[in-house]
């Protein structure tokens, strides 16, 4: 809708699928029980990063089939990583790993500060060589942009260049903030929804995804 026209920019993506459409509604329902969301958040991942690696170069690979020698494809350069943010990214994870399952994982740990407000890392494990990976940074909610942009913040000063930043349900305040503070991330997100309310919850949303995933509401 108007959202979507004023944040037009090449860098963000709104997935459409009638499938990611179809789950997003029944994890929007909150009727829907832990089990079935979290299963939801699998599959929807899978999807998305399906979306998201779309573009990724390929280059040309001899293959012995049982008959014959031929030329097929496979994924070209370094290696790919995925990054969830806790707690709520881990939900993602397993299904990001089912469409590519030779991904290492970093676990990124973010807190916010009491005093400043300010989310910062206060756990961090990357795999080695994650400055030359392509990176699927996943958390299911980008609301303020808080938590992303210390996310990209950190992968930045770990010398990541491809980051890719994948959620489910954007507001188009964090939305604007990530693009702005960060030249080069892309964002794909299954739903673009209307804003925040005063606890920084996304509406309509799907409530607090980190206690919808673990059953911790
Ligand atoms: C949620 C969500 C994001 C963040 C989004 O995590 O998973 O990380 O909030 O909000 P922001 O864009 O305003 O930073 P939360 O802090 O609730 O922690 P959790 O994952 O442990 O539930
Ligand atoms: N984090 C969530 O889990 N949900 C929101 O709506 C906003 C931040």
């Amino acid at each position: 809708g108007m959202e979507e026209m004023r944040l037009a920019d090449e860098r963000l993506n709104v997935l459409e699928h009638p499938l990611i459409a179809h789950k997003m509604s029944i994890m929007r329902d909150g009727s829907t029980a832990p089990s079935q969301f979290r299963q939801l958040v699998h599959e929807v991942a899978m999807l998305e990063v399906y979306e998201a690696s779309r573009d990724l170069a390929t280059e040309l690979v001899e293959v012995e089939t049982p008959l014959q020698r031929t030329v097929g494809k496979r994924i070209a350069g370094e290696k790919l990583a995925v990054v969830p943010i806790l707690r709520a990214g881990m939900g993602m994870l397993d299904g990001v790993l089912s469409a590519i399952p030779s991904a290492a994982v970093g676990v990124l740990g973010m807190e916010r500060d009491e005093q400043t407000r300010q989310p910062h890392e206060y756990y961090a494990k990357m795999p080695r060589g994650i400055a030359d990976r392509t990176v699927f940074l996943i958390d299911p909610m980008l609301a303020t942009g808080g938590s992303a942009l210390s996310a990209i913040h950190y992968l930045r000063e770990q010398g990541v260049c491809d980051i890719r930043f994948l959620v489910l349900v954007a507001a188009p305040e964090g939305v604007r903030a990530v693009l702005q503070e960060d030249p080069d991330v892309r964002i794909w997100t299954c739903a673009l929804d209307d804003g925040l309310n005063e606890q920084a919850y996304i509406l309509p949303g799907l409530g607090d995804a980190g206690d919808r995933i673990f059953g911790t509401l």
